[in-house]
């Protein structure tokens, strides 16, 4: 029987999380459990800092970016005495389950919570980055692409204006997922991603077959490929431009703020309301995930694996339609 459970969001924040927030809390009040808010993530679980989260600290929050619960990296957690702490907290909350939202590192410390204790914990997917495996789209990432793309269209109008070269960086720490599709979408003459060999190469190549009467190019590179940046691409790029004007605009954070897009508010309110239903079932070490519109449970292990192969239709593209 689940009468209490705790719910906490980790890592860095997406748009969504507070649509998710909110599923979770009103799906555990109409079953009547009690929900338990830690603050800062795992850091709230080692200090005890929490709310109370009933229908009035949910409301209005489905269209807000950020986390009402707010977030952290907790380095504390990943210590022996963090991670006792943050059971001794569980127990005092006398808590039958515990839902996280968040990425790979929030996983891994939910593996650790749930072999240190004996609550059940399940996760909901929440990173801009898209890199778990058992979800077509992680909480964020749809939020995220829609805002680089409106980033590259506004960069290339001025791109256009002058007859340049653009390089945009996009997040993504390890992923280039992030960086794929808003290029695609985009229009971008090339892409730059870890998942991708040989592209500095490549991209050379191409930039040497450039017509250069052509006004803008618009570069995507993710913030996690081998090259190291957009600025050092720049510098590389420079000598086979032509006299083009080389420009460099990195995104950053602006791609983790926002209102959450339709899609993600749906897809958050629907991962939430099915976490806490495959709580009271029993599930447990779980991610909540949607697979073709299928809600779908991956074992944390399995969900934290690093995405190596990128959707080869969506490689084609980028080659194809870039070219
Ligand atoms: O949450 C994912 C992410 O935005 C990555 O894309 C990025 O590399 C990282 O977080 C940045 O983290 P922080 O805001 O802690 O510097």
């Amino acid at each position: 029987m689940i009468k209490r459970i705790g719910l906490l969001t980790s890592g860095g924040d997406s748009p969504g999380m507070n649509a998710c927030i909110r599923a979770v809390v009103r799906t555990a009040l109409y079953h009547q459990i009690e929900v338990v808010g830690f603050l800062r993530g795992y850091d709230g679980l080692i200090d005890n800092q929490f709310c109370i989260l009933n229908h009035k600290e949910v409301s209005g929050i489905i269209n807000k970016g950020g986390t009402i619960l707010k977030t952290a990296r907790s380095e504390r957690f990943r210590t022996t005495e963090g991670l006792k702490q943050a059971v001794t907290t569980i127990q005092q909350h006398a808590l039958d389950g515990m839902i996280v939202i968040g990425g790979d590192g929030s996983f891994r410390g939910a593996i650790e919570l749930a072999k240190h204790s004996d609550i059940a914990v399940l996760g909901c997917a929440g990173t801009i980055d898209n890199d778990l495996v058992g979800t077509d789209f992680t909480i964020g990432y749809d939020t995220a692409i829609n805002t680089a793309v409106d980033a590259i269209d506004k960069i290339r109008d001025t791109a256009e204006s002058h007859d340049r070269v653009f390089i945009i960086e996009m997040m993504g720490r390890d992923a280039g997922l992030i960086a794929l599709r808003s290029a695609i979408a985009g229009g971008a003459e090339a892409l730059l991603i870890p998942e991708l060999n040989n592209d500095l190469g490549d991209l050379i190549e191409k930039i040497k077959g450039w017509r250069h009467n052509k006004g803008s190019r618009i570069i995507v590179v993710s913030e996690g490929d081998e090259v190291g940046g957009a600025y050092k691409l720049a510098e590389t790029i420079k000598p086979y431009c032509a006299g083009l004007d080389v420009k460099v605009s990195i995104l950053g954070h602006i791609q983790r703020g926002g209102a959450p897009t339709c899609m993600e508010r749906v897809n958050a309110s629907i991962v939430g309301y099915h976490a806490v239903l495959e709580l009271m079932s029993g599930k447990r070490g779980c991610m909540v995930g949607i697979i073709n519109r299928q809600v779908a449970l991956t074992p944390f292990e399995n969900a934290v694996k690093h995405i190596e192969r990128i959707d080869p239709v969506l490689e084609k593209l980028i080659k194809v339609l870039s070219h």
